[in-house]
């Protein structure tokens, strides 16, 4: 099919005419064409997602490059075949009238059209594979496996990990580009921090993640929790609470305002400054409410300024910071694992022991999982029950400790209650007061969130008192916020 063509003016044209620069030109349409999908697909969709920035501004338009690159080699080596300027050389000429070149056209046609289709599934594909929570949770296995692993054992593990980290929206749609590709950069050369520091600078605002599913007027009203704990004692004594939390709601023509989703008035706006970056320490507090009047609370002895800048304003992740992703404290752990049986009470002294190995210090998980084995087979030797209850303070570990990451309940603040984190005492500790010092953030009044229906162990628990009791805590009275002796490891 190589024949001889007049050389004519349509040189610069005719420079292509080679198989080298024909399929750069295809390899070139090719990426163009996903360049194209992808970011339509990126733009039109619900969510943005921050990873499909590397095939739509990096792979695509590096094919496009590529057959930039072999059209040009391909002409530039055309243009110095000897007999090429002479007008003597010969050149790629297809004539469809021979059946070898209509054999020869045909395939190549044909080879582009699949590679122009190929490259679209592909596009199209690799776009929904970057969004799925396999992506999120395993692309980079050592660093989101706490975060992956704990949100399979919480109650979002059906929700995608872009439907709270992405979301949709144009301003999101570049925050989270840049950001996506500094995590891949991160990842790439070792530059991530261990653990992964929280609060999230970026996180989307609840209003347009969690408000998306979660309707913010819904009425809850109370809530009948209980909290079974087990003592330290040789006979790990049970010693149970149960409550009702009064959760309420802040919209008032779907329940009465009250109860601590109040927080959330529509209308109303809480705004606090913290003084640390976890923001645990919150020294100054503002409420304004629908009527526009303003009550602002300092804590005793903090006089400072106040930067409007610096304010953060209160939402569901203020109370819900942990809502996917839970790591459970030794201590909480093994009470949940007691309370259903997991862990056989009547061995003696098992709550101390199974918390004492939980709170060692591991260098990896391997090391970890052999020392608890090692540990507690030699605290019960001759008692075969104790393999059971290996298996299950070797689940707890895999499940909530990440020393890869230093990913553990230490590192990850839990502000929902106030027991092994200050929690909602951030703010309600008593010593937070208004300027007329009428208004005051109370915490002794332990009837303000929940009353306590029950409480202790044993026939105790069978007489409800639902105007509430006074706490009775285990073992003696008890001074000082909770968080001050309990930490998770007590
Ligand atoms: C229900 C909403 C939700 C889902 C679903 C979710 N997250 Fe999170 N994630 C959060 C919140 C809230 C935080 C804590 C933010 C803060 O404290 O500033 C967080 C924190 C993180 C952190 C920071 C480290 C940490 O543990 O706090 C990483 C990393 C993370 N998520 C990754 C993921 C991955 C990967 C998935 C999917 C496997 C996922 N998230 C699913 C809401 C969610
Ligand atoms: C894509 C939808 C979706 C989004 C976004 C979402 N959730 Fe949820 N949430 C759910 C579903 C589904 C459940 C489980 C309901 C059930 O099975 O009872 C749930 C349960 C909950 C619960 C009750 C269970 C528990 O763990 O105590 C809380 C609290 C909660 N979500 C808070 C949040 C917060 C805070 C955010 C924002 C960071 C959020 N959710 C974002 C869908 C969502
Ligand atoms: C002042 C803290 C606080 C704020 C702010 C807050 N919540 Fe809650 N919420 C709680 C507490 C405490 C509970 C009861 C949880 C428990 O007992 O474990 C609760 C319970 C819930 C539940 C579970 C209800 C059920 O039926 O099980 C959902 C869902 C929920 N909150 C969603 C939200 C959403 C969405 C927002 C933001 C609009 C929000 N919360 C804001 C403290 C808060
Ligand atoms: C950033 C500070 C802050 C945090 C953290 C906080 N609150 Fe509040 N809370 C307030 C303010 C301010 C008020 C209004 C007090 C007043 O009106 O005197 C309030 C009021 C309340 C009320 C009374 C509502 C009513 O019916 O009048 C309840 C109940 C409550 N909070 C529960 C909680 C719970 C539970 C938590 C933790 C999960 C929590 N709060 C965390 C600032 C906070
Ligand atoms: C500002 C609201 C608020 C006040 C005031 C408050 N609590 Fe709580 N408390 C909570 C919340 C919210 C939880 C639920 C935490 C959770 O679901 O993990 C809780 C949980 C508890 C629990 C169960 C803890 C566990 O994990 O076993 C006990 C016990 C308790 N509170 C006792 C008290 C006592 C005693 C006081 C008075 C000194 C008090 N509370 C004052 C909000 C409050
Ligand atoms: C002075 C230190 C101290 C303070 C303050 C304190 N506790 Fe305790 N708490 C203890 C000790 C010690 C135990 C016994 C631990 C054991 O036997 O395992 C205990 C046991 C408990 C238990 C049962 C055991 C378990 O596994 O949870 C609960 C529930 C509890 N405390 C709740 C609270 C609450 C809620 C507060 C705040 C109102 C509080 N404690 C304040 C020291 C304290």
């Amino acid at each position: 099919m190589i024949t001889t063509a007049p050389a004519d003016g349509s040189r610069p044209l005719s420079l292509l005419r080679n198989w080298l620069s024909l399929s750069g030109l295809v390899i070139m349409l090719g990426g163009l064409f996903s360049f194209c999908l992808l970011f339509l697909l990126d733009s039109l969709a619900h969510f943005s997602n921050p990873y499909i920035g590397i095939l739509t501004y990096l792979i695509a338009p590096g094919f496009v490059l590529l057959g930039l690159v072999m059209t040009g080699a391909g002409a530039l080596k055309q243009k110095h075949k000897p007999g090429y300027s002479s007008g003597t050389f010969t050149r790629v000429f297809v004539d469809l009238s021979r059946p070898r070149d209509r054999k020869v056209a045909g395939l190549f046609i044909a080879g582009s059209i699949l590679f122009l289709l190929v490259s679209a599934v592909g596009s199209y594909q690799s776009y929904h594979f970057s969004e799925s929570t396999q992506f999120c949770g395993q692309a980079c296995h050592t660093v989101m496996k706490p975060e992956l692993v704990t949100y399979q054992h919480g109650s979002h593990a059906r929700v995608a990990c872009v439907e709270c980290h992405i979301g949709p929206g144009a301003k999101w749609f570049v925050k989270a580009k840049i950001s996506g590709t500094y995590q891949l950069y991160a990842v790439a050369f070792n530059k991530y921090p261990r653990p992964i520091p929280t609060p999230i600078k970026n996180l989307r605002p609840a209003q347009e993640t969690c408000e998306q599913c979660h309707w913010p007027k819904k009425f809850v009203g109370n809530l009948d929790r209980t909290y079974e704990s087990f003592l330290g004692d040789e006979t790990n004594t049970p010693y149970t609470v149960r409550m009702t939390m009064k959760v309420g709601g802040g919209d008032p023509t779907h329940g009465p305002l009250g109860g601590i989703h109040w927080h959330m008035n529509v209308g109303k706006r809480i705004e606090y400054l913290s003084t640390d970056p976890a923001r645990q320490k919150i020294p100054w507090v503002r409420m304004v409410d629908a009527q526009g009047v303003v009550t602002e609370f300092r804590a005793k002895g903090f006089t400072n300024a106040i930067a409007e800048s610096a304010l953060r304003r209160m939402d569901c992740m203020d109370c819900h910071n942990r809502p996917a992703h839970a790591y459970q404290s030794p201590n909480a752990a093994v009470n949940l694992q007691l309370a259903l049986g997991r862990i056989d009470r009547t061995l003696p002294w098992i709550k101390t022991n199974a918390v004492f190995v939980l709170t060692r210090n591991y260098t990896n998980e391997t090391q970890a999982l052999q020392r608890i084995a090692t540990h507690l087979s030699t605290q019960y030797p001759n008692e075969h029950r104790i393999r059971a209850v290996i298996e299950v303070v070797q689940e707890i570990y895999r499940d909530n400790f990440f020393p890869d990451m230093s990913a553990s309940w230490k590192k990850y603040p839990d502000n929902i209650g106030h027991k092994d984190w200050p929690g909602c005492f951030r703010c309600h500790d008593g010593r937070h007061t208004s300027a007329d010092g009428l208004h005051i953030l109370k915490a002794n009044d332990c009837n303000t969130c929940h009353t306590i229906l029950t409480q202790g162990g044993g026939g105790q628990l069978d007489v409800l008192t639902p105007n509430g009791q006074k706490f009775k805590h285990p073992g003696d009275e008890v001074e000082g916020a909770c968080s001050d002796c309990h930490n998770g490891g007590l």
